[in-house]
């Protein structure tokens, strides 16, 4: 190995990355969200372009900035979008990191005016499609990543999904610890394997993106 692929141990690489909330509209004016700032996974983006990595950050309704002019970023709003996105990416790519924090539901029908205040209303919800599971059916040489945010039994719950999913490894995000998750710039996490777990320390998000990804690089060249 030369000095060069030692600096950008991602070279060649194409790794897919979805971020950020997906909306689910109601009508017109109205949606379903959640607070997902995206800067998990735009970290995650910017950290693997600078590690060489040829990046594609398919990137939902969020304010993040993503400074990295070699990233290929895809906005999209909904999580129909976001799969098409995804789907569409999937097979040429070596690696998908989903980050993003899907809407699990959406109106089972959109009005198309906005509706008026009267009485009480019910919505009818219908799942979204589960991206990372779809992929996680269609995968052949790629390595598969997931996020998980549990209230309880967190360790079960994330290893379930990890192996419900077909994911090489998943990213326990802890809510416990104060400065950890949606809206801040650090995290804690666990990264949980079907056989073992590594636990890391309350970082910088940027800081949990390398994390993350020396993880990759040694799935790469396992
Ligand atoms: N995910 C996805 N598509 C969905 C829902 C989730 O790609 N429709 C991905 C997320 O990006 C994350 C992982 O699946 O990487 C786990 O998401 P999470 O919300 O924790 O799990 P769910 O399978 O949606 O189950 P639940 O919300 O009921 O815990
Ligand atoms: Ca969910």
């Amino acid at each position: 190995e030369n000095h060069f692929t030692k600096d950008l141990p991602l070279k060649g690489k194409k790794i897919l990355i979805t971020a950020g909330p997906t909306y689910e509209a109601i009508d017109p004016v109205r949606f379903i969200g959640n607070h997902s700032s995206g800067k998990m996974g735009s970290e995650l983006a910017e950290v693997a372009a600078g590690l060489g990595a040829e990046v594609t950050l398919i990137l939902g309704p969020s304010h993040v900035e993503v400074d990295e002019k070699s990233i290929r970023l895809i906005r999209i709003t909904s999580t129909r979008e976001m799969y098409e996105a995804a789907t569409s990416n999937f097979e040429d790519c070596d690696v998908f990191i989903a980050a993003a924090a899907v809407a699990d539901y959406k109106p089972k029908n959109v009005a198309d005016q906005k509706i008026k205040k009267s009485g009480d209303i019910t919505l009818e919800l219908t799942k979204t499609e589960d991206i990372l599971a779809t992929l996680g059916q269609r995968k052949k040489h790629q390595k598969l990543i997931g996020f998980a945010l549990e209230t309880n039994e967190e360790e079960a719950n994330a290893r379930k999904k990890l192996e419900k999913k077909n994911l090489d490894f998943i990213v326990l995000n802890s809510l416990r610890d104060k400065g950890a998750g949606f809206q801040e710039d650090t995290n804690k996490v666990t990264i949980i394997y079907p056989d073992h777990q590594v636990k890391f320390d309350l970082k910088s998000k940027k800081e949990v993106a390398l994390d993350i990804l020396k993880e990759v690089i040694d799935l790469l060249n396992a």
